[in-house]
């Protein structure tokens, strides 16, 4: 899927390090919870983990029978999950007596740790429900830690405009000066949800050493790795990236629908792609369902801690 693309006249500034594509993963149509619709991209036979990234979900249908049972009681133990929802609510509530709901643009970061058992009820607004769900494993020092959630609305989501027609959505990390509110040292993550325009760069350091990820979910982008390497990516395309201290993006743009014979005309509705990196933990997993532990005998002890109700 590497495409070798013409330079063109445009500085391109020093691409020595910058990240290619590994691999491009496709979604997997999968259900969960109580028969919930949704694309398996993270956590399915192609791709079944990136240390430290265990799962990652989107779900977003317009028709409510898709959803609308929701994630009724379950339990999680031993790592994060963090939802962030694009269009409609969530409804959640657990065993601790924490419950909410997830408005569009909010995000919770629910640290499991030793163990929650919680439901979660999609809800349409405006006749949409979109969102993410991802997992993301804590090292063996964390797994027993106590339960704790990161929950922030849409307007404590910083937003950097680093050059023209890029916009980004910090959750997590840093762009430039603009740092996102989840704070996570086990696995320094960054999670960015950025929008481009038809033509529009943005460029993004990374520690070397961390995994990484993008996942387009509109229109499309060209990962750039040097003068004359690009990739190209469309929508639900995962790329993984190869490591590298940084990642160069450019939109590409919304495709017509008449792309597929056609010349595919960029209208000007920016692509979106969400940037994921962290830290890789190198440790053993050892997982089952909503449990992630490092062992074995860990695994059975979670299993048995929620069955005499010790969550
Ligand atoms: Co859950």
């Amino acid at each position: 899927m590497s495409v070798k693309a013409a330079t063109g006249q445009r500085e391109r500034g020093s691409s020595a390090a910058a990240r290619g594509v590994a691999r491009i993963v496709r979604g997997m149509p999968t259900s969960d919870g109580a028969g919930v619709k949704l694309t398996r991209v993270i956590g399915q036979p192609q791709l079944s983990e990136l240390d430290p990234f265990l799962l990652l979900d989107e779900f977003g249908t317009d028709n409510p029978g898709d959803y609308i049972a929701g994630f009724p009681e379950h339990p999680h133990r031993g790592f994060e999950t963090v939802t962030y929802m694009l269009d409609g609510r969530m409804r959640h509530r657990d065993n601790h007596g924490h419950e909410g709901v997830l408005v569009p643009g909010s995000v919770q970061w629910m640290t499991a740790g030793r163990g929650i058992v919680h439901s979660e009820m999609p809800e349409q607004q405006e006749g949409r429900m979109r969102g993410f769900q991802l997992w993301i494993n804590l090292p063996g020092r964390d797994k027993m830690t106590a339960p704790r959630y990161q929950e922030f609305g849409p307007e404590r989501m910083p937003v950097a405009t680093p050059s023209a027609g890029v916009r980004v959505k910090v959750i997590a990390g840093r762009v430039g000066d603009v740092a996102g509110p989840i704070v996570q040292p086990a696995t320094d993550p960054l999670y960015l949800d950025i929008e481009l325009a038809a033509g529009a760069r943005f460029s993004q350091a990374l520690p070397a050493d961390h995994s990484a990820f993008l996942y387009v979910f509109e229109g499309a982008v060209r990962v750039i790795a040097g003068e004359e390497e690009s990739t190209a990516l469309r929508t639900h395309d995962l790329a993984v990236l190869r490591r590298g201290e940084r990642v160069e993006l450019e939109g590409d743009g919304v495709r017509g629908s008449a792309g597929r014979t056609g010349p595919a005309a960029a209208s000007s509705a920016p692509s979106r792609v969400i940037l994921v990196a962290g830290r890789p933990l190198r440790e053993p997993v050892a997982r089952h369902g909503p449990f992630v532990m490092n062992t074995r005998e860990e695994l059975l002890q979670a299993f048995e801690d929620y069955q005499s109700g010790r969550f």
